[in-house]
């Protein structure tokens, strides 16, 4: 309970008592995962917090109670007891009714809450006069809060298991092979919305050795699924289908009966679609229709993620495996569960990144600062008061559209030299300005300044161009290679090192200094980490943007 002396006080120097998180078992039927793990306990006791998890919360994804133990949790009989002596509680899914009979005021709950679906919740949580952190609601452009991005860490888990779903209901190997008993092809599988859930299915089932193709409606994603290793297959109409902040948008006419038509014939050919298209606060697009499960070959597999939304296909059942038209329709709402313990390390760190941003004195009490953006987001309720939705973020309003010819111009170009050419009487200008400054600087700077200013010159230049004509996305790779080459300075240590060797001598005796030799020594080691490393991570760089 946040009790007076939790508070942090402002008028005396007691320490503020630390607060205790407490972690329930979740009640949802079917749920596995749990809200922290023993590694994370050990964390947020070093934040100053102290730890209680329910006996058994762990079980289901592989955490025993001696585990929490052992990081220094303490174990609550049951979940009356853990609610009552907790001033925190992280869960997974929205509390239940008898959770939310067991919340008192000034206790604060933080787990995925999804207001705009549960209106009625919200008002309960209200009147209970908690704080309520709705980790679904974290602004997610933000790029501090991908840390704490709880739905991109359950999306990818998701994307992976149905892979591994589809794998187990497909009767077939994922990779071609020649063997001796005959040649296998390789299964062809379509992914429909490459998001965080359908990137991680690409690069799943393409690292199985499938084939793999995929569409969305944002065009944008479509070097990421070919990073991936999956081809991107568009859609023949041009249609932009952002709606802002990464999301997706509801196509027009013109564009779904073409892009039907291309899943039509995609369904045809490949062994397995894996759906993932939604729209935030719409139902998901239904993409697969009756008739195209029907011209799949059978044994085809269908699994689809939006099932919990509607669906993706007109067939789903959701939480149910069923076939029809001789083709497995999988419709599980539960794809993160089913690899609790991989989903709740992962859901467990996220809220240990948001207990951080919450207590950054780590002295185990929280404040839950308004005027921070992600904090902001994520607050829904504040002690007792619905302070959900959160205004626009400033940094994530949506740029004004440029004008068709400013768009078309910049398509022409690459990199940042797409932006608009000076015009040649300004250039005229600063040219001769140049060239006036360059005759009065060779006409009165001592040489030696002039010899140092052309190379200062040069290197602004090469620079210049260096950065303005590589594209942004591999701007860190430059930053590492570039790094890397500073590495040059090693020069001035092997001069150093060897000064006989080079006619360069350090002491009065024209012998070498062993003090500098030390050093120089240690400075080419150091030097020697920073080239090799610079250049290992530059190449891990640019694989990441290869094929
Ligand atoms: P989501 O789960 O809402 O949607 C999944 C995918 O379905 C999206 O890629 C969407 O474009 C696609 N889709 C919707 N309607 C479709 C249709 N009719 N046909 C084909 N595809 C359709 O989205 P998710 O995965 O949660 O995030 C989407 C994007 O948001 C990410 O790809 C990312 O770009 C962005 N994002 C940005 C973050 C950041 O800036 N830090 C963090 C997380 C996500």
């Amino acid at each position: 309970m946040q009790t007076e002396a939790s508070r942090p006080d402002s008028t005396t120097n007691v320490a503020p008592t630390p607060q205790r998180i407490g972690v329930p078992r979740e009640t949802f039927t079917g749920e596995k995962r749990v809200a922290t793990v023993p590694e994370v306990v050990a964390k947020l006791v070093k934040l100053g917090f102290s730890v209680a998890v329910e006996s058994g919360a762990g079980d289901h994804a592989s955490f025993s109670d001696d585990a929490y133990r052992a990081e220094g949790a303490t174990i609550a009989a049951n979940a009356a007891e853990l609610w009552a002596t907790s001033d925190i509680v992280f869960k997974v899914r929205p509390p239940s009714a008898d959770e939310v009979a067991l919340v008192r005021p000034g206790m604060t709950l933080i787990g995925f809450i999804w207001p705009a679906q549960h209106p009625d919740l919200m008002a309960q949580l209200a009147a209970a006069k908690a704080t309520v952190l709705a980790i679904d609601a974290l602004p997610r452009t933000l790029s501090r809060a991908q840390k704490m991005d709880a739905l991109t860490s359950m999306a990818g888990v998701s994307g992976y298991r149905a892979v591994v779903e589809a794998a187990n209901a497909f009767g077939r190997f994922f990779n071609g092979q020649i063997t001796a008993a005959g040649k296998v092809p390789p299964a062809k599988v379509f992914i429909a919305g490459a998001g965080v859930a359908g990137l991680a299915a690409i690069g799943t089932a393409a690292s199985l050795g499938a084939i793999v193709r995929a569409n969305d409606t944002r065009a944008e994603v479509a070097d990421q699924v070919v990073s991936l290793g999956g081809e991107f297959v568009k859609v023949d109409y041009e249609e932009e289908g952002s709606g802002g902040g990464g999301y997706a948008k509801v196509m027009s006419e013109g564009f779904q009966k073409a892009q039907r038509e291309m899943y039509a014939s995609q369904a045809r050919e490949v062994d397995i679609i894996i759906t993932t298209a939604l729209i935030p606060g719409k139902p998901a697009p239904k993409l697969i229709t009756a008739e195209m499960v029907q011209s799949m070959k059978p044994g085809s597999v269908i699994v689809d993620m939006a099932a919990e939304q509607g669906g993706n296909c007109e067939l789903t059942e959701p939480g149910q495996s069923v076939v029809k038209h001789g083709v497995t329709i999988v419709g599980y709402t539960d794809l993160a569960s089913r690899l609790a313990r991989q989903s709740s390390t992962l859901y467990g760190t996220n809220l240990f990144r948001l207990s951080e941003e919450l207590c950054k004195t780590k002295n185990g009490v929280i404040n839950v600062n308004m005027e921070d953006d992600a904090i902001r987001g994520l607050t829904v309720i504040k002690d007792g008061e619905i302070t959900w939705p959160a205004p626009p973020l400033k940094q994530a309003a949506a740029p004004a559209p440029k004008p068709a010819a400013a768009v078309a111009e910049k398509k022409g170009g690459h990199g940042h030299g797409s932006s608009a050419p000076m015009p040649a009487k300004t250039l005229a200008i600063l040219f001769a300005v140049a060239a006036v400054v360059f005759w009065f600087i060779g006409a009165y700077a001592p040489a030696a300044f002039l010899g140092h200013f052309t190379v200062f010159v040069l290197a602004c230049f090469i620079g210049y161009m260096v950065v303005w004509n590589v594209t942004p996305a591999l701007h860190t790779p430059l930053m590492s290679v570039t790094n890397a080459i500073s590495s040059i300075i090693a020069i001035g240590a092997l001069v150093q090192i060897s000064p006989p060797l080079l006619g360069v001598v350090s002491s009065a005796d024209g012998r070498p200094d062993s003090l500098i030799r030390g050093l120089s020594f240690l400075a080419l080691v150091l030097t020697a980490v920073n080239m090799f490393g610079g250049f290992a991570v530059t190449r891990r760089m640019l694989d990441m943007f290869r094929k």
